[in-house]
């Protein structure tokens, strides 16, 4: 698995720094609106979040804003994403900040995790992108990516699979840009490695050791 893999990071990176989507939380990628971004593109598509991030962060700037938003202003910004458990979750996680953290967003894998409607893909996103910490972000698109280009056979959504797959992005994953890294899987997976349909391998910066290609 790791011989296709280790081929990766540097040419996914170069096309990444081509390819990469303008996002709102990508220009300014503090702990805070990295974390609201994600927890917005949990089952919600990147093109559906924009509007509402806007909203969101404008009227809703900081932790300590959200922790003591009214609900019916909080629901009223939710209203049309769906799934109301995570703007629940959120409120309660800004709650968990302020009282466990001192108002301080927590800077480390653990402290990030134990935030309510946080699991493991979505303190590896935070980790990564706002804090710069080499951890994997591991979400569908990245296991179809990671499947397809070592030829791994198993059941994503088995468990064990999914660990197998963490554990092997995390001895390859470059210490010195760990959140670009995971954004690009993310992307690749998002605009190239497509999961109905034929894949657009021709633009794939993986596609020369890919095993589902070969
Ligand atoms: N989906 C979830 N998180 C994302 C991110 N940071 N960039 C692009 N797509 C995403």
């Amino acid at each position: 698995m790791m011989k296709e893999l280790e081929q990766l990071p540097i040419p996914l990176l170069l096309w990444y720094r081509e390819n990469a989507r303008v996002l709102p939380w990508r220009s300014d990628p503090t702990p805070y609106r990295v974390w609201i971004s994600e927890i917005m593109l949990q089952q919600t598509r990147v093109a559906a979040v924009l509007d509402y991030y806007r909203r969101f962060l404008e009227a809703v700037p900081t932790v300590a804003d959200l922790s003591a938003l009214p609900e019916d202003a909080l629901m009223k910004l939710w209203q049309g994403l769906g799934y109301y458990s995570r703007a629940r979750n959120l409120q309660k996680a800004a709650r968990q900040i302020v009282e466990n953290f001192g108002g301080v967003f927590p800077n480390t894998y653990d402290e990030i995790r134990s935030l309510a409607g946080v699991g493991d893909y979505t303190a590896g996103a935070v980790a990564s992108i706002a804090f710069g910490l080499p951890v994997p972000a591991v979400d569908g698109n990245v296991l179809r990516v990671v499947t397809r280009i070592t030829g791994d056979t198993g059941d994503i959504t088995t468990p064990a699979v999914k660990r197998r797959i963490t554990e092997a992005l995390r001895q390859i994953i470059p210490t010195e840009a760990p959140g670009q890294f995971n954004q690009a899987m993310m992307e690749l997976g998002a605009t190239v490695c497509l999961p109905n349909g034929a894949p657009l391998c021709d633009r794939c910066p993986g596609a020369e050791f890919c095993r589902a290609r070969l």
